[in-house]
């Protein structure tokens, strides 16, 4: 199937970052639709470096509240809040048992080829990306996540799913609590963002502001 460039516009422009949703829950496909769009979407050397933490419960998100000042008009009206937690240094080092699962379990290499890429991978880490401490790798994992998280919210727009991106809290303490419900391990694990989905309570307060094309783009031809 093919969406005309007017239906694509049109996704786009139904999505907002939703300041009120009404409580309404998502049918379950619609959800796994959004989270199949996260689990497909692409990422470097093909090593998913996030994971999906998919919170209901009420408990959890009166935790969460107070360190999530981006996120308090929406915590409690939202049928899901997605925290895509982001991989880190350990797990994305050349001979981590993380890589080392990717590639056998997941790529289907065979042992030369994991070795061959092992190689490739920490030249390209240390040489070409300067990728050689914890922050920059998780930042980099981070990167990564944001990718899923953009599908997720523009394949929930396509289904007339609306959705709020969050950067708005307080890292340590977020990682804290998760950490506390035996969710994040912070060996392997940091937050990246979050982001609440639901169905709008009212129309977008304001149109969308944006700057146009030609200040935003450079035509080399
Ligand atoms: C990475 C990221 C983090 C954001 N964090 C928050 C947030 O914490 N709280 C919030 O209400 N909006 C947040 N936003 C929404 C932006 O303010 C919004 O996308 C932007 O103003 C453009 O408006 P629009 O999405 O409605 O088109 C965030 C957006 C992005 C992409």
């Amino acid at each position: 199937m093919k969406l005309t460039p007017e239906q694509i516009l049109e996704i786009f422009n139904f999505r907002h970052a939703c300041k009120k949703f009404d409580g309404r829950p998502l049918p379950e496909a619609e959800w796994n639709t959004i989270l199949e769009a996260g689990r497909l979407s692409p990422s470097s050397f093909g090593y998913e470096p996030w994971h999906f933490v998919v919170v209901q419960k009420r408990e959890l998100l009166e935790k969460l509240y107070p360190w999530t000042w981006g996120g308090q008009r929406t915590l409690y009206n939202a049928s899901h809040l997605l925290i895509i937690l982001a991989r880190r240094q350990r797990d994305l080092q050349p001979d981590s048992q993380y890589l080392g699962h990717m590639m056998r379990d997941v790529l289907g290499l065979t042992p030369e080829l994991c070795q061959a890429r092992e190689e490739r991978y920490a030249t390209w880490q240390e040489r070409d990306f300067d990728l050689t401490q914890e922050r920059p790798v998780f930042d980099w994992a981070c990167k990564q996540s944001y990718i899923a998280l953009a599908n997720m919210m523009t394949v929930a727009a396509s289904l007339g799913v609306d959705s709020c991106p969050i950067e708005g809290f307080k890292r340590t303490e977020v990682e804290r609590i998760l950490q506390e419900e035996g969710i994040l391990e912070p060996q392997h694990f940091g937050v990246a963002v979050m982001a609440t989905f639901g169905y709008r309570a009212e129309a977008p307060h304001r149109p969308k502001t944006r700057q146009s094309l030609g200040e935003i783009t450079t035509w080399v031809r």
